[in-house]
């Protein structure tokens, strides 16, 4: 028999109830889910009307529930101080991104998770992605070749992708003194990772389109580089626009010849999403197109253009069905049972976090040169 690991959830909202807690609860072969913490009291009614075992804080989860893994799905400034407090519990932790805001958090964690000799396992599922793999595969080995990386993301948030998993319910109970801590916790946080307070636009284009949509694709982006051994220099340019909905930067490579350039916009009220990654070499060129991620075995289209000579050639692949969401999650089974390396680490996340503050540095320091 498969060994079974006692599992609790910090923050039981939208991505909780989308994915985690129902694909725990499917992987019933792997997973016990012994408890759920969440602050709001709406949250835990729906959970306790579906027997599941509720908590009002995640201390008291990790004191009575005896979990061995726990995941981190509550908003991005507690997840430090929590991922911490798992770590020090003795539990294995998959938390969701971003990791956090600033390095010095990753630094606070770094030294958490090597003391207590447990994993740590950050919910980047698009690194699961059967299509990211095929393209991983794909690529050479060395990136002299490349010239361009383009991301593209233009989405209207979760809403008209979220019927399948049936009501949601949300946290609309919250305290005013826990909605004041969470403000001044996540400012405080943000203010650290700018080196600066920033305007509301600035702080919206940061924590949205920056830490919570581009994380994503600059992961994706880092694993594809990393296969290429390219690395990435400098900021070439970044800013906010749309009043924070939108968030651009642009990166310098180590190849001499080669730029990224990414974006994200919220367009809110367009049923439609676009999350588009280009990869541009001087002979190839790959393309990754992402459906919304709340559209469970929606397969990522991969599309391969060569030519010879004036003969182009555009291949499409799928490599399977497979739900990336439920994938790292039995990827993390295998890292703690049987020892399997460690998948989307720290120090993925930590160079993510690295860019992010950069790119955060940069728009705020963007001067436009008048034409
Ligand atoms: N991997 C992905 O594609 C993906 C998608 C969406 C969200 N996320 C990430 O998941 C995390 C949660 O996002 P969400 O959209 O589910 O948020 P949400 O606001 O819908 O849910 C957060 C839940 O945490 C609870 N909570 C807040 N503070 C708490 C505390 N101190 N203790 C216990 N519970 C607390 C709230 O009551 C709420 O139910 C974020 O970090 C987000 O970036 C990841």
């Amino acid at each position: 028999m498969k060994k079974k690991l006692r599992v609790g959830v910090f923050g039981a909202g939208l991505i909780a109830q989308l994915e985690h807690i129902p694909n725990l609860l499917k992987l019933s072969d792997l997973y016990e889910l012994v408890g759920i913490a969440d602050a709001s009291a709406t949250v835990r009614g729906f959970f306790q009307n579906k027997n599941l075992p509720v908590y009002e804080s995640h201390q008291q989860l990790l004191s009575k529930a005896e979990p061995e893994v726990i995941f981190v799905c509550s908003p991005d400034c507690y997840h430090a101080d929590m991922v911490i407090d798992a770590l020090n519990a003795g539990c294995h932790v998959f938390t969701e991104k971003p990791i956090c805001y600033t390095l010095e958090d990753v630094a606070r964690i770094k030294v958490a998770r090597d003391a207590s000799g447990k994993h740590l396992q950050v919910g980047y599922m698009k690194r699961f992605d059967p299509s990211y793999q095929l393209l991983h595969d794909m690529l050479p080995t060395d990136g002299a070749k490349l010239r361009m990386v383009s991301v593209e993301v233009c989405d209207p948030d979760s809403w008209p992708f979220r019927e399948h998993q049936g009501d949601l319910v949300f946290a609309n109970d919250i305290s005013q003194e826990m909605r004041s801590e969470f403000k001044a916790r996540q400012s405080e946080q943000v203010a650290k990772a700018l080196n600066a307070q920033p305007d509301e636009n600035s702080f919206r284009g940061f924590t949205g389109a920056y830490c919570s949509s581009l994380v994503h694709d600059i992961n994706v982006v880092h694993g594809l580089l990393q296969k290429m051994n390219v690395s990435t220099v400098g900021i070439e340019g970044a800013t906010f626009f749309a009043n924070g909905d939108g968030g651009q930067a642009t990166v310098r490579l180590n190849t001499q010849t080669s730029l990224w350039q990414m974006m994200h916009l919220t367009v809110p009220k367009v049923a439609e999403y676009h999350e588009r990654i280009t990869l541009y070499f001087d002979d190839a060129v790959y393309h990754l197109e992402f459906p919304s991620p709340y559209l469970n075995h929606f397969p990522t289209r991969l599309t391969v253009w060569k030519s010879d000579g004036e003969h182009s050639q555009k291949t499409e692949h799928r490599a399977n069905y497979k739900e990336a969401f439920v994938e790292e999650i039995k990827y993390l089974w295998e890292t703690v049972v049987n020892n399997r390396p460690a998948r989307n680490t720290l120090e993925d996340a930590e160079q993510d976090t690295r860019l992010l503050v950069a790119m955060g540095r940069s728009a705020l320091a963007n001067k436009i040169s008048t034409i």
